[in-house]
C-alpha cells in the first residue's frame, strides 16, 4: 500500500531560498525552479491525468497541470503559506481508512501535513502554476452567470436531490469524507471551471470517482451559486 512519506517536510525547508547576492540582496524566489524541486514529486505538473485505477490510487497529490484553468490565484497563494486539509481522507479514500467500531474510520496517522511556503515563494509558485492552462478547450469563458440561491435550497439540492453530501463536507465535520470538502470550493475554484467540471468530471480526470450526475445547465449554475455562498458563509 502506498503511503505519503514523512521525509518531505525536511526537504521542503532546505535549499535555494537562503541564497544571497553580493551579501545583501536576496534572489526573488523562482517559481518554476521551486515547482520542479519541491512539488513535482507529488504533483503532476505536465499531464496527462491518470488513465488507470492503479495510477489514480498512486497519485500523491492533485494534478496541477491545469492549475491556471482551475484555481483562483489568490486562494493558491494564501493556501500555500498556510495549507489546510481539503480531502479529509487524503488523496485516495481507500488508502487512508481503517475498520472501527462504527464501521470504517479515517486513519489519521497515514495523513501528512502539506509543506508550507514563505510569502515570496508562494507568490512565485502561484505565478508559475497559473501559467499551466491545459484543458482550455473544455472551458467556456463566461459560462457562469453570477446569481443567488438560498442556503436551504442549495443544501436540499446538494443532499436530498443529488446525493452530493454522501461524499463531500459542506462544513467541517458535516458530510461525506471521500471527496474534497466543498465549503471552500467557491474560494478555491474558478467558476467557469466548476461549470465545466460538474458537467463532466471525467473530461478532466478520466478515472475520478466523482460521478457525472448529468446536471442541467440551470442546475450547474445553481450548484456554483451554492459553492460561492458556502465559501462566503465560512468567512469570519
Ligand atoms: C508529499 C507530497 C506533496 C508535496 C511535496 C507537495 N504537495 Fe501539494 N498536495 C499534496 C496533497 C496530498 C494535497 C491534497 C491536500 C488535501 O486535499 O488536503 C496537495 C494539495 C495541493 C494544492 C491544493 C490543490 C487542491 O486541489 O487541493 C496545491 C495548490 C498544492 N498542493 C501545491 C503544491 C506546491 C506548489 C508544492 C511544492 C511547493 C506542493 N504542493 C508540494 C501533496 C504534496
Ligand atoms: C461518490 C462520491 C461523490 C459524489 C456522490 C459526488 N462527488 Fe464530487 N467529487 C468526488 C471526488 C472523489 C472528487 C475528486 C477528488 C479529487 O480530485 O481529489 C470530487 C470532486 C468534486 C468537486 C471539485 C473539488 C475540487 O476541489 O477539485 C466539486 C465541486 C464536486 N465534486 C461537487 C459535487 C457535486 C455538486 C455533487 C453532486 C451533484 C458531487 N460532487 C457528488 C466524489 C463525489
Amino acid at each position: 500500500m502506498k503511503r505519503l512519506k514523512l521525509t518531505i517536510r525536511s526537504v521542503a525547508g532546505a535549499a535555494l531560498f537562503g541564497i544571497v547576492l553580493g551579501g545583501s540582496v536576496a534572489i526573488a524566489a523562482d517559481g518554476e525552479q521551486l515547482l520542479t524541486s519541491q512539488c513535482a514529486g507529488c504533483h503532476n505538473l505536465t499531464g496527462p491525468a491518470p488513465a488507470t485505477l492503479q495510477a489514480l490510487r498512486d497519485r500523491k497529490g492533485p494534478d496541477l497541470f491545469y492549475a491556471g484553468n482551475k484555481y483562483k490565484a489568490a486562494w493558491v497563494e494564501q493556501w500555500l503559506q498556510k495549507p489546510q486539509s481539503i480531502r479529509p481522507a487524503g488523496m485516495f479514500y481507500g488508502a487512508h481508512i481503517k475498520p472501527g467500531p462504527k464501521g470504517d474510520e479515517i486513519d489519521a496517522a497515514t495523513l501528512t501535513q502539506h509543506p508550507a511556503l514563505k510569502a515570496d515563494e508562494a507568490q512565485a509558485v502561484t505565478a508559475a502554476l497559473m501559467q499551466r492552462k491545459a484543458g482550455s478547450e473544455l472551458i467556456a469563458p463566461g459560462a457562469y452567470t453570477p446569481g443567488t440561491i438560498s442556503l436551504s435550497t442549495g443544501e436540499m439540492m446538494f443532499d436530498k436531490f443529488r446525493g452530493c453530501l454522501a461524499c463531500h463536507e459542506i462544513e467541517p465535520g458535516y458530510g461525506g469524507r471521500s471527496g474534497p470538502e466543498v465549503y471552500t470550493a467557491g474560494a478555491r475554484l474558478q467558476e467557469d471551471y466548476l461549470i465545466s467540471y460538474l458537467r463532466s468530471p471525467q473530461a478532466w480526470d478520466p478515472k475520478t470517482f466523482m460521478p457525472n450526475k448529468h446536471l442541467s445547465g440551470a442546475d450547474l449554475q445553481k450548484f456554483v451559486h451554492y459553492m460561492r455562498l458556502l465559501s462566503e458563509e465560512g468567512q469570519p
